[in-house]
């Protein structure tokens, strides 16, 4: 059974697809089977890893992305999945392993226009698929817009970790607070939803501070964030081992200069200067999710 994993923060911005997008990478680059799943109708993970001329492409068409699984349903999960997406600009693969559902602009319908069945709301009828190719994988990550809207709720329900990427401020406390009484509020209602064999329900499991500048001391953010994730802990809010990573990404420019170059920031020749790449970050986040796999196993495998 594959780990099922939502990356979510009803602050947007905090760095959630970034952080997504390179630990994916990060984990196929060590012989992982792994599916991201692009949940956000902005497409961000989509338009970077297929590179814009491609995605256009499936934008106009319509078809080939998540909402075509929805209204009409012309197409299956099965059949929307793109093998090994990370492609350089003549196609070829450059990295084995991650594959993607894409998104495309058409899926803010599915807030909306979409009327579906109440008896199997979208969160459920996407479920069903996904059980169908989950054991293809090793991992299925989902990169969340910040809410909890319908398209957030297929990771949701669908995941049984959830990490909450953070940058060290006020806003992204707030943001975190707020996901915590959302998903207790959709953990209620979709409880009678839930299936046999669907593993846990899904519970926060970890903060990851992202974008951290080298001259900026976090430990306040760190320790209030530490505080507030105790209090969840203690109300059962939040898993008992849930923990802020010990690793925290740094602010990097290669970051925003990937999204560009449509690679996954292991794939860019930056200059490396060994343990203080932002890369190795990603590796070492990719290594705590692991848990029992050693960071160096990891670094050793890009
Ligand atoms: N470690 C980092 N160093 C530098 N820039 C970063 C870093 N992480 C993210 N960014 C930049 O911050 C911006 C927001 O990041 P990203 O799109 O990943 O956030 P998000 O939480 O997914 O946003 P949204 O809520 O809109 O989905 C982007 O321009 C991204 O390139
Ligand atoms: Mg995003």
């Amino acid at each position: 059974m594959p780990r099922k994993i939502c990356f979510i923060n009803y602050k947007g911005g905090v760095g959630k697809t970034s952080l997504i997008v390179n630990t994916a990478a990060a984990l196929a680059q060590q012989g992982k089977r792994v599916l991201l799943v692009d949940l956000d109708t902005q497409s961000n993970a989509s338009i970077w890893l297929m590179r814009l001329d491609r995605w256009n492409k499936l934008n106009v068409d319509g078809r080939g992305s998540i909402y075509s699984l929805f209204d009409p349903a012309v197409e299956r999960l099965s059949d929307i999945i793109i093998e090994d997406v990370v492609r350089d600009k003549s196609g070829r693969v450059v990295l084995r392993g991650l594959d993607l559902v894409p998104t495309t602009f058409n899926l803010v319908d599915l807030e909306n226009e979409h009327k579906g069945d109440p008896a199997k709301p979208p969160f459920l009828f996407f479920y069903e698929q996904l059980r169908e190719i989950e054991n293809n994988y090793d991992y299925i990550l989902f990169d969340n817009p910040p809410n909890l809207l319908r398209a957030s709720q297929i990771g949701v329900f669908s995941s049984n970790e959830i990490y909450v990427p953070a940058n060290p401020d006020a806003l992204s406390l707030i943001g975190f607070t707020l996901l915590v009484e959302k998903l207790m509020l959709f953990q209620k209602r979709s409880a009678s939803f839930r299936q046999a064999g669907m593993g846990p329900a899904v519970s926060i499991r970890g903060i990851v501070f992202n974008a951290i500048k080298s001259n900026v001391d976090i430990e306040v953010p760190k320790m209030r964030m530490q505080l507030r994730l105790n209090q969840f802990k203690s109300k059962r809010r939040a898993h008992p081992d849930a923990k802020i990573f010990k690793t925290q990404i740094r602010d990097a420019t290669v970051v925003r200069r990937a999204v560009t170059l449509g690679l996954p920031v292991c794939l860019i020749g930056q200059p490396k200067s060994g343990e203080d790449s932002v890369v190795s970050d990603y590796f070492s986040v990719a290594a705590e999710l692991e848990g029992s796999c050693s960071v160096g196993k990891l670094k050793q495998a890009c």
